[in-house]
This record gives C-alpha cells, sequence and structure tokens, in this order.
C-alpha cells in the first residue's frame, strides 16, 4: 500500500468506498451553483451518466469552469463544502494553458525562444490569474513533440526537439507551480499537468485523434524527454494520451502508466485521463464492456477518469465482485487527496482567491507588460531584404490584409475566461508611430478574395511609403481537432499579397498563425517575413515594437517550415542515412529525394533573423572526453552589422557511433549573447557525458564511447565540425 502523509490516510480510514470512488471522478460546476444540482447541465458524453445529487456532494473536481468571477466560484465551493461530509474541498481544473484572462503567445511562440524564461513568465502569470479566480489545476503543459503541422495541436506544444521540449517542461511547470513544492499554497500558484502521455504528437497524417504508431526509439529519444523533464520538476499530474502505444491505449497501458511512468521515470503524483479515454478505450474493441475497459484503466494506474462517468458507473460494481481492491481504491484515492493537500487546501480552500486580486491581475499593468515582453521575443524573422526596421519618421503606412485590424489573435486555449481584448495591429502601430497616417484595408477574407477589397488595398499600398502587410490563420484554424490537408497561405491571400508587393516593394509580410505555413510564393515575393504566431492581448503593441526596431526579433524557429503541405514530415533531427542527399535537391539519382522539390524545409529549424549579422569562428575542443568528465567547446561570435544585437548561439552534437540509426544532429545546448557592432566574444559550451546518451534498444540510456561531433552556429545548418572521442 502506498503511504500517505497522516492526514490523507485519517480520512482514507473515515471514507466509505464510494467517497473514494468519487474522489477519482469530475463533475461540471454548474451541479454546484447556489441554487442546487443541476442535472439538467449534464449533456453530450456525460448524459448518459447515472449522476445522482448524493453522488455530486462527494465528487473530486470539477472540469472546465468558465467563471472567471472569483466571488462566483467561492459560492460554489462553499456550497460543496456545507453538503459534503467529510469537508474535502473541491477541485477546479481548467485548461489554463496560455491565458486565463490575459491573453499570452501560444506554447509553440514560446519554444521558439529558444529558453525558459517567457514560458516560465507566461506560465506564472496564467497561475497568478487562475489561482486568484480559484482554479487550482491546470491541463498543461502539453510536451507533445511532433512533426506534423497538419496536426492542429502542433500550436500547443514545444515543436520537434527533444531538448527545447525539456526547456519548456521545466520552465512551464515551475512558473505554473513554482520551484518549491510549498508554493503551490502560497496563493500564488496551481498544479501542473503533463500531457498527453505519451506519443500524441505523432497521430497519422496529422489527424487528431487517429493511430499512432511510434517506434521505441522514436518514443525514447524524442518523446519521452519532455515528459521526463516535467517529472523532474515535480509536476502534480500527467495525463494520458488517447492515443496508444504499441497498440494499447494509454490509459489502459499498464506498462506505460505503471512501469514506465511511475516506475522507471519516477512519478508520484495523479494520473488522469484524457477526455472520455476510458469509453474509448472500448470503442477498440479491446475489451468486452465498459466495466472491463474500467478494471484496465484502474489495473493501468489512471486515478481520475475524465468526464466519462465509468469510474462512478462500474467501480463499485467491479470492488464488489473482488475485480478491483480496497488497496487500489485507497490509493486513487489518496493521490487525489494528496493533490489537495499539497495545494493547502485542507488549510484553507479558498487561498489566494478574491476580486481584490482579480481586479488587479486581470488585464493589469504587470501581466501586460509579460504578454508584450513575451510576445516580442517569441516571433521569429524569416526573411529581411532591408525593408526592417521601419523608420520612425515614416509618413504613410498602409496596413493591409485579413488581421490588419482584427482581434482574432488569441490562438487556441484562450476560450475559457477571455473577451476578445487584442490590441490589432493597427491599433499597435498608431501606438507606436502616432504622427504616421495610417491607411487599414482588409484586402480580403481569410479564405475569400474580394475584387473590390483588393482593388482599395492596392490603392492603399500605391499610396503609402511601407506596406505592413498581415496574413495567416484564424484562431479556430489550429487546435484540438483543427488538422488541414494543405498548410499553404491560402489563395486568396497569396493573391492579395501579390498586387500589394507589385504596388509597393516597401512591403512587410506580418503573420500570425497557430502553425508552421507553407511559404514558399510569398517568400519568393516579400521582402520581408516576421513570422508572429497568435499573440494574444498585446500583439498589435509587441509587433510595432519589432517593426519599428525599439527592439530586435530574437526568436529562432523551434520546427521547421515544409516548403509544401507533401513534404511533411520535415525535421532537422532525421537519421544518418544511407543514400544521403547533401543538396536536397532533385538532380542526383539514388538518393533520398523528391522528382519535384527539395527535401530540405524552407525554413529550417533553428532559423531567425536580427536585424544584425554575427560571424562564427571555427569550434575548438579537446580531443578525447573521460567518463564522467565534462569538457568545454569554444567558438568566437562577433558581431558583423552596424547595430546591436542578441545572438541564439546554437551547440549541436552528433553521434559518429551510435548503435542504432541515430540523428545526424541534435540541439543540446542553447546560449544568448548580446553584442555590440564589430565586438566579439568566446562563447562556451560545457559538455557532458549525459548530453552524449540515448535510449539503445536494450531500453537503458547511455552514451558509446567512440567519436562525436560538435557543432556551433547560428541553426541546424551548423556544419563546422570539431570531433573528440568518449573513452572509458
Ligand atoms: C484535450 C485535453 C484537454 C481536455 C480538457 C481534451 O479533449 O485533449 O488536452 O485538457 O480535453 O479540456
Amino acid at each position: 500500500m502506498k503511504v500517505f502523509s497522516k492526514r490523507v490516510q485519517d480520512l482514507l480510514a473515515q471514507m466509505t468506498p464510494e467517497e473514494k470512488i468519487a474522489q477519482t471522478f469530475q463533475g461540471l460546476v454548474g451541479y454546484y451553483h447556489e441554487e442546487g444540482v443541476k442535472l439538467e447541465d449534464l449533456t453530450g458524453p456525460v448524459s448518459d451518466q447515472t449522476m445522482s445529487e448524493s453522488i455530486a456532494w462527494m465528487v473530486g473536481s470539477v472540469i472546465n469552469n468558465s467563471s472567471a468571477d472569483a466571488e462566483k466560484n467561492r459560492k460554489v465551493q462553499e456550497n460543496y463544502l456545507a453538503n459534503n461530509r467529510l469537508k474535502i474541498p473541491l477541485l477546479f481544473m481548467t485548461d489554463a494553458i496560455h491565458a486565463y484572462r490575459t491573453v499570452f503567445p501560444i506554447p509553440l511562440a514560446l519554444a521558439c525562444a529558444f529558453e525558459g524564461k517567457q514560458a516560465k513568465e507566461v506560465a506564472g502569470a496564467v497561475a497568478r490569474e487562475a489561482r486568484a479566480a480559484g482554479t487550482h489545476v491546470t491541463f498543461a503543459p502539453m510536451l507533445d513533440l511532433t512533426r506534423d503541422p497538419r496536426w492542429g495541436r502542433v500550436t500547443e506544444g514545444p515543436g520537434e526537439d527533444p531538448y527545447l521540449g525539456t526547456i519548456a517542461a521545466k520552465a512551464w511547470v515551475e512558473g505554473f507551480q513554482g520551484e518549491d513544492k510549498q508554493q503551490l499554497k502560497d496563493g500564488e500558484h496551481i498544479a501542473s499537468t503533463l500531457k498527453h502521455f505519451a506519443g500524441y504528437g505523432f497521430v497519422a497524417g496529422g489527424r487528431d485523434y487517429d493511430d499512432t504508431d511510434i517506434s521505441k526509439r522514436t518514443l525514447n529519444n524524442f518523446v519521452m524527454p519532455a515528459f521526463q523533464a516535467g517529472v523532474d520538476a515535480g509536476a502534480q499530474l500527467v495525463m494520458s494520451a488517447f492515443t496508444s502505444v504499441d497498440g494499447v491505449p494509454v490509459v489502459v497501458n499498464k506498462q506505460m502508466l505503471t512501469d514506465t511512468l511511475r516506475g522507471k521515470m519516477g512519478f508520484d503524483g495523479v494520473v488522469i485521463s484524457d477526455y472520455g479515454s476510458v469509453p474509448d478505450a472500448a470503442s477498440y474493441h479491446l475489451v468486452e464492456d465498459a466495466a472491463e475497459a474500467t478494471k484496465m484503466a484502474v489495473d493501468a494506474g489512471c486515478d481520475i477518469d475524465m468526464m466519462s462517468f465509468w469510474y462512478p458507473n462500474y467501480l463499485r460494481g467491479l470492488y464488489n465482485e473482488g475485480k478491483i481492491t480496497m488497496e487500489q481504491l485507497d490509493t486513487m484515492a489518496g493521490n487525489v487527496l494528496t493533490l489537495k493537500e499539497n495545494l493547502g487546501l485542507f488549510e484553507d480552500p479558498y487561498v489566494g482567491m478574491s476580486k481584490e486580486r482579480t481586479d488587479e491581475l486581470y488585464l493589469g499593468k504587470r501581466h501586460r507588460e509579460i504578454a508584450r515582453t513575451t510576445a516580442r521575443e517569441s516571433a521569429v524573422l524569416l526573411k529581411n531584404e532591408g525593408v526592417l526596421p521601419i523608420a520612425k519618421d515614416t509618413k504613410t503606412i498602409a496596413v493591409i490584409g485579413p488581421h490588419a485590424n482584427d482581434h482574432d489573435l488569441q490562438g487556441a486555449w484562450a476560450s475559457f475566461c477571455w473577451n476578445g481584448e487584442n490590441v490589432t495591429l493597427a491599433e499597435g502601430i498608431a501606438n507606436a508611430v502616432p504622427d504616421t497616417k495610417l491607411i487599414i484595408e482588409e484586402g480580403c477574407g481569410f479564405r475569400e478574395s474580394d475584387a473590390k477589397l483588393l482593388e482599395k488595398a492596392v490603392a492603399a499600398a500605391s499610396k503609402a511609403d511601407v506596406v505592413v502587410l498581415a496574413l495567416g490563420e484564424q484562431t479556430e484554424w489550429s487546435g484540438e481537432n483543427k488538422n488541414l490537408t494543405d498548410i499553404s497561405l491560402p489563395a486568396a491571400q497569396l493573391e492579395l499579397a501579390k498586387a500589394v508587393i507589385a504596388a509597393n516593394a516597401n512591403t512587410v509580410a506580418v503573420l500570425y498563425n497557430g502553425r508552421p505555413l507553407a511559404l514558399t510564393e510569398l517568400d519568393e515575393i516579400a521582402p520581408a517575413i516576421l513570422e508572429c504566431w497568435f499573440m494574444g492581448t498585446e500583439t498589435g503593441n509587441a509587433t510595432a515594437d519589432l517593426l519599428f526596431g525599439d527592439y530586435e526579433p530574437t526568436g529562432r524557429l523551434a520546427i521547421s517550415f515544409p516548403r509544401c503541405t507533401g513534404q511533411i514530415p520535415v525535421y532537422y533531427n532525421c537519421p544518418i542515412i544511407s543514400h544521403l542527399n547533401k543538396s536536397g535537391g532533385s538532380e542526383i539519382p539514388y538518393v533520398s529525394r523528391y522528382l519535384d522539390n527539395s527535401i530540405l524545409p524552407l525554413y529550417r529549424f533553428g532559423e531567425g533573423l536580427g536585424y544584425t549579422t554575427f560571424e562564427y569562428s571555427s569550434v575548438s575542443a579537446p580531443d578525447v572526453m573521460r567518463r564522467g568528465e565534462t569538457i568545454e567547446a569554444t567558438c568566437t561570435v562577433t558581431n558583423t552589422g552596424s547595430r546591436e544585437g542578441t545572438e541564439t548561439v546554437q551547440l549541436y552534437l552528433r553521434d559518429e557511433r551510435a548503435q542504432i540509426v541515430h540523428p545526424g544532429k541534435e540541439l543540446k545546448g542553447v546560449q544568448k549573447v548580446t553584442l555590440q557592432p564589430g565586438e566579439s566574444r568566446v562563447v562556451t559550451f560545457t559538455i557532458d557525458e549525459d548530453m552524449l546518451t540515448y535510449v539503445h534498444n536494450d531500453g537503458e540510456r547511455y552514451a558509446d564511447v567512440g567519436d562525436f561531433a560538435v557543432m556551433i552556429g547560428h541553426d541546424s545548418s551548423a556544419d563546422d565540425r570539431k570531433y573528440f572521442t568518449l573513452k572509458d
């Protein structure tokens, strides 16, 4: 039997089996409004449940409360506690991902900052707002590495690289929860959920919820490192993926949830299923009936059944029949009670909650500043032929495009408590250059051409000194179950771009979108392209900060941008292969190639420009590294441009003698250096043995003796190699 704290053990000793079982399922907040339990709120997937009023007062948690009103939420807890026999507080859980009332950049954008600081600040701000409203648990961060931008949920994750995944995991968890477990009780932090464990980013064809057929090599070496980093950072919950590993849906996969997660990885918190995925396990035809699926989930180690009502419906029967044990019920309930204890809810179920606090935090100065800074630091300058930065004394600027002055800039998961307040691009430009004349034209819809709008846009472009062309996606094009077969810029927007750039070559394309886009045609014509992603509340101001050079773009791509959808998957850390195509083109036969396109992405991983240029010397490193020791690799970076700039120096390693087919290079370190024009700096990376390890086919992580190449450069094309040998 798992050993819990004295408080939790005492509670378990007093609880009936029903009360223990009820801790493992979730209700809707509507049950607990002052008026009483509203069973009519039970619709859709929950309509077949057998929730009774008595069970409702034992339920362990509620999900997706859309009220940001602290007073209303306080009354819900008061009402619940007045009716709960043992006065065990109710947990409020929600998807406070990159937004609560203030909206911050999407997680994929924050990954492009190439450091954890920004995600940590965002998570901290989201946690403060959420906790002030009475939320205790967020279903974030999503750590699903993916190579498929067709998949709408690419927007929620850290991109294609395991190292960036580990940075994201630590940053988000520490931001939400604090660095010390005690901070969960301070009224400013919330518990964080690592999701979706594991391999969900590999859904076939980028179709959300589809099958995942992922090798152990990929799972262990690409997907798992971020989850391990999140566990190590102390995440309180893990959510199982909708999908399967080795043909076994994760929610009923004991090897994944118990042997790997709790055993090997050392996770000690609450495992929660994804929405309705216990019944999903039955839909795969792997089990006889609902009761069997429920038993499998319990045996696998899933503590909370998110919104399916199979735990409440079947656990009691399974227990009565001796198919699950009291020890299992105690472990599940004990894990949930421990989470409540860690959050300080037994001492004060209302800690941190108040209207004064939400009034101060929601869209307040402090969080707007975080929204603006993090947005600025996530944007990636993909191309610049001298258009940027725009001079502040420019007389006339035309702001053109479907995103020129619209508020749809929030990205997925801003829906719960957000009210539509985003500073538009045109507003941000007007704030930055109040004396400049702005002409604002929509030009076209997101997918629809309009001859009149186009004509007006061209006229505006012809009259302006500079054009800012705002293109991209609508929020609803990415996120859960928002997948595409074509990720190129819609034809209507391309038509607008062509006409506007023909009318005025002094044009910068600004993109707001939730996934990498195939931008080949835009790249051919636009002199400058700034990828802003969905930035949230402070979008316009943050974009203007960059456009006018008050700050330079420092973001780097956390995921490759394909030339066309048919190139997917295209990613930098692909294996060394036999029929290598060095140029990437179609001219050489019998190598990895396409006849009609390059195999290389349009914009590679790690790529991103600033407003100055840098040069790198060759890399120095010792010839030998002994096991257990460290070596230093160095390189001199020089600012060769005419203004101060920050370079994101990237360290890549390559195992020259791995025992299994291995990536051609892997990001292992990042340092940002700010240099004055003409200034040089020696940048030093310490390489330790852990950085040379990978999970072998025997399931163990270790480094192979032999040669390694170290590369330091501006992006994943860095190829100046210094070799060293790892020796016993
Ligand atoms: C999603 C999860 C989310 C949950 C609760 C599911 O459909 O896959 O990521 O946390 O819903 O909203």
